[in-house]
């Protein structure tokens, strides 16, 4: 059996993003490259990789075994990179992190902050939900982290650098704006916009209103921060997100924070890695500027 690296690569990029499509996206080939070279890994080992029912693709067991093993290929490969990067020194390399879509506020700052100093490093962010990133965490296919709560249910080293606290959102013409010290029971009477399933931010506040033994109204479901300030600016309800999303609209009186007792929900920012990750250079490099420089990109409001 003749396999080459490139084809288990793309074997595995398919088998991890479950699409051929989503695989040639990732590795810039075209659809029909990508399906021709799993055509002919299944020619040499002489059974089917993938089962297609519909419109999705499952792996068969033979499948299967191969992601098993080409996964283990590609982290040494990725392990080989990094330990020559290692040998080069901080100076170039590639860096890909997962941050929190509510972390993207000040994740963005931080990195075009760290490549000034650091032009030839190339990076890849993915900006996704704590589902997503647990996702990203259990494939172990990113360096780096940057989420709102560490997993329980994996080995990792995660470490916190910045406080997150959320806060509700109101209006500037709602009847609560304004008052001082509202007590939290108020809200039971209140209409909220909350994130998807799946998100940080919504477990936080559903696990707050449940110690508190408030029950707030759900209204509609949003999935980003952005759609539940406008949404929120618009009167459909009031909202509960993190303060590192709101400079702009406090700044122009579009929205207020209102003074509930008992928030803001505290929170904290980790960094984040699988334990046993061998971090190249430059993820190393990135991981301490977070650490010490993290909260004072970011002014607290
Ligand atoms: P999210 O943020 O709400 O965008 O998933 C992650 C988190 O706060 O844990």
């Amino acid at each position: 059996m003749h396999l080459t690296i490139r084809q288990l690569m793309v074997f595995e990029a398919v088998a991890r993003n479950n699409s051929f499509t989503r695989a040639a996206e990732e590795l810039h080939l075209t659809q029909p490259a990508v399906s021709m070279q799993i055509k002919q890994i299944e020619e040499t080992i002489g059974l089917p990789l993938f089962e297609h029912i519909g419109k999705k693709i499952f792996l068969t067991e033979a499948g299967r075994e191969m992601y098993h093993y080409s996964r283990s290929i590609t982290q040494t490969l990725s392990e080989i990179e990094a330990v020559m990067e290692e040998l080069k020194g901080i100076k170039r390399g590639r860096l890909n992190i997962a941050v929190a879509s509510t972390a993207n506020y000040f994740a963005t700052h931080l990195l075009a902050s760290y490549f000034k100093h650091h032009e030839n490093i190339h990076y890849s962010l993915d900006v996704t939900n704590r589902e997503g990133l647990l996702r990203h965490l259990e494939l172990n296919d990113v360096d780096l982290v940057i989420m709102g709560q560490p997993p329980e249910e994996l080995d990792v080293v995660a470490e916190s650098f910045m406080e997150n606290p959320l806060v509700v959102i109101a209006p500037a013409a709602h009847e609560l704006c304004g008052q001082k010290n509202i007590p939290i029971e108020s809200l039971n009477r209140e209409t909220f916009i909350m994130r998807e399933r799946g998100s940080g931010t919504r477990i936080a506040i559903e696990r707050f209103f449940s110690e508190h033994g408030i029950e707030i109204s759900t209204g509609m479901e949003m999935s980003s921060n952005e759609a539940i300030k406008q949404a929120v600016g618009a009167g459909l309800g009031l909202g509960i997100v993190s303060v590192h999303t709101l400079a702009l609209e406090l700044e122009a009186g579009f929205l207020e924070v209102l003074d509930i007792d008992k928030f803001p929900i505290t929170r904290n920012w980790y960094v984040v890695h699988r334990k046993g990750k061998r971090l190249s250079p430059v993820s190393e490099g990135f991981r301490r500027f977070v650490l010490e420089q993290a909260p004072s990109i970011m002014k607290p409001l």
